[in-house]
């Protein structure tokens, strides 16, 4: 009981010390058990022997029973949370060095539940996205060098906070896409809070983290009784797409009733106002894509001019010169448009003739070109 309110005490004191909130990782630090006998060891970093003087925040030390200078070195058992922070080594004027005190935290299962992983494709890299504003420094490896602790890791750190206080990672890996996996991930994370240091690492193979990009919804081919919709693997996708097979799912919406029906092949009912797609691994049965956003479904003769829109259109392939056609035509609307304009002004009607003709003209938009996803590949240390 004791001990606990001491401890909280302590926290308080901490987090009330803003000199003492780490945005990054220290260059130097020394990771302690809480109120372990075993000594943890602070080494001044320097090649001259002599004599340093050690300074704790910035004031001179009080050697005491549990801080012991032996030569250079800064020997500390049982360590609490007063203890922590900034330890620097001084030879007269000139600082030789900074290390920090930190405590590990033993539970962690916490950090574990806040780490996402996710891979588009089999090449390269994956993002791992960490949700939590509490951490206000995180860094991530892979490797068994990383496990280890090691000074071989290859750490990568977060950069700035995202908007809702978590952190992003791109990590590369060099698994071969094409062969089969029998080597898991190992990743370790640290993350930081007041000045106490989160650790856990976690086993994974690559295809357990994979989530395709949304796919294209290509064309919806009127056939006798059914639509036709074609869809094409997201750019982003590892290719060969004959050999990384995905699997779609598309949902429509019924246009008398509204109701909603999905389907696992490329056919659906012709009497849908509008659909929507997402795909997944069908080997490994991955996680689904995000849906794509609703297309309408255009079916019959009507209005194929529609179509220049295949952002937000889902249409049959076009007949040649068909655009070129709309374009016309819609000069010429838009000239009765003017004329109807004059019209209105003199008799006061409430809505343009081709406003209603042409619902929607002016938001028509181009589709935009797919992103193309590079890969680069990090090199180790
Ligand atoms: C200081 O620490 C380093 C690293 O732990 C060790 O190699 C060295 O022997 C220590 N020096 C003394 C005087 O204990
Ligand atoms: C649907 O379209 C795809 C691609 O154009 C084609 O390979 C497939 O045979 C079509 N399916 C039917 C039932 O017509």
């Amino acid at each position: 009981m004791m001990n606990l309110s001491l401890w909280k005490f302590g926290l308080l004191l901490i987090s009330l010390t803003e000199a003492n909130v780490l945005h990054d990782f220290p260059k130097n630090f020394v990771v302690a058990k809480f109120n372990d006998a075993e000594p943890v060891t602070l080494t001044c970093g320097t090649n001259h022997d002599g004599e340093v003087k050690w300074m704790f925040q910035g004031f001179e030390l009080e050697i005491e029973d549990n801080i012991q200078q032996v030569g250079q070195n800064l020997s500390v058992t049982y360590v609490e949370i007063p203890l922590l922070g900034e330890y620097s080594c001084w030879r007269g004027d000139e600082m030789l060095s900074s290390t920090h005190l930190l405590l590990e935290v033993e539970e962690k299962e916490e950090l574990d539940s806040l780490i996402t992983c996710l891979a588009k494709s089999y090449h390269c890299s994956f993002s791992c996205i960490f949700s939590n504003s509490e951490f206000t420094a995180v860094r991530v490896g892979l490797g068994h060098d990383c496990t280890e602790g090691g000074k071989l890791c290859h750490w990568i750190s977060s950069g700035d906070q995202n908007r809702d206080g978590g952190f992003q990672f791109e990590l590369s890996h060099s698994l071969s896409p094409y062969a089969e996996e029998s080597t898991m991930l190992e990743l370790t994370a640290e993350a930081i809070v007041d000045l106490n240091v989160h650790r856990t690492t976690r086993r994974f193979y690559l295809r357990d983290i994979v989530q395709p990009d949304s796919p294209q919804i290509g064309t919806c081919q009127e056939l006798d009784l059914d639509l036709n919709v074609t869809i094409d693997p997201p750019s982003s996708w590892s290719t060969p797409h004959s050999f990384f097979g995905l699997e779609h799912e598309i949902e429509y919406v019924f246009k008398d009733d509204g109701k909603i029906g999905r389907s696992l092949s490329s056919l659906v009912p012709k009497s849908i106002s509008k659909l929507r797609v997402r795909s997944r691994d069908s080997l490994v049965l991955s996680t689904w894509s995000e849906w794509t956003p609703w297309k309408n479904v255009r079916t019959g003769e009507e209005n194929l001019c529609k179509c220049r829109n295949t952002v937000k259109y889902c249409c049959p392939e076009l007949p040649l010169g068909l655009l070129d056609r709309c374009k016309k035509k819609r000069k010429n609307k838009n000239k009765n448009k003017d004329n109807a304009h004059a019209h209105r002004t003199l008799t006061g009607y409430g809505r343009s003739p081709a406003a209603v003709l042409f619902p929607g003209a002016a938001a028509d938009m181009e589709e935009a070109p797919p992103s193309h996803v590079k890969c680069e590949r990090v090199s180790g240390p």
